[in-house]
């Protein structure tokens, strides 16, 4: 099931999907993120989520610092770029028909001294994951990653892999379909999950998640 309409102005809210790039202040810098909706789709324009999600990064409830993060879905890289400005070492990740837009826009949008933070990488969830290391991140960031119902198991499979019970997950949702709040209580059967944002007007809820230490019950 699509996402939104495809159609260019079928809701006059989504016509800023159909520009050619979109721009931001965060983290102290002009962003300038392409976008190309009709060649790559989803992957090529930047949500409401991720912007959301820069906003409550901008509030600093979330130490980045020297941390080491990853994100998945990421898209145009919006969130992991301003992860990175925000001193995070971090892993962009998508799948690979997305890559070469993803890296042009990380590459296009840090400056020079901060182009060693960010590397993008392919991750389609649930596949290669042992490319990635177990437990091995402080920080997980995913906007509007779930929608998909047939990708629900492998995404949570991913934040599993990726996680410890150290690490801490920050997803920015938008809740469109009955579906998506299937995946929230398959995620809640792993990780414990608090809603610490909402930004109303462009209806986004933001969770942080912890994943549950294993319990052998005897
Ligand atoms: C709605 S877009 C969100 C993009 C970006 N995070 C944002 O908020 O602007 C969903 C993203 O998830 C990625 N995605 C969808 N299914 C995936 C899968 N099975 N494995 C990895 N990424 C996937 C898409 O390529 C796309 O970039």
């Amino acid at each position: 099931m699509a996402l939104v309409p495809y159609v260019e102005n079928a809701l006059p809210g989504l016509s800023k999907l159909h520009n050619s790039s979109a721009q931001f202040n965060f983290a102290n810098h002009e962003l300038r993120l392409a976008q190309d909706w009709k060649k790559l789709g989803v992957a090529a324009v930047v949500w409401d989520a991720a912007v959301v999600m820069c906003m409550y990064l901008e509030l600093g409830q979330v130490e980045l610092k020297g941390k080491v993060a990853i994100e998945l879905g990421a898209g145009t890289g919006l969130v992991g770029i301003v992860a990175a400005l925000l001193g995070a070492k971090v892993t962009i990740t998508d799948r690979e028909p997305a890559l070469n837009f993803l890296s042009a826009n990380v590459k296009a949008n840090l400056p020079p001294d901060s182009q060693g933070s960010a590397v993008v990488s392919e991750l389609t969830w649930g596949e290669g994951l042992e490319r990635y290391p177990p437990g091995g991140f402080d920080v997980v960031l995913g906007a509007d990653i779930v929608y998909l119902e047939d990708t629900f198991v492998p995404l949570l499979r991913t934040m599993e892999h990726l996680c410890s019970d150290r690490t801490m997950m920050l997803l920015a949702c938008k809740i469109r379909y009955e579906r998506d709040t299937t995946f929230l209580d398959m995620l809640k059967q792993k990780f414990r999950v608090e809603e610490v944002y909402y930004e109303k007007q462009r209806d986004i809820h933001v969770y942080k998640a912890w994943k549950l230490a294993y319990r052998k019950d005897l």
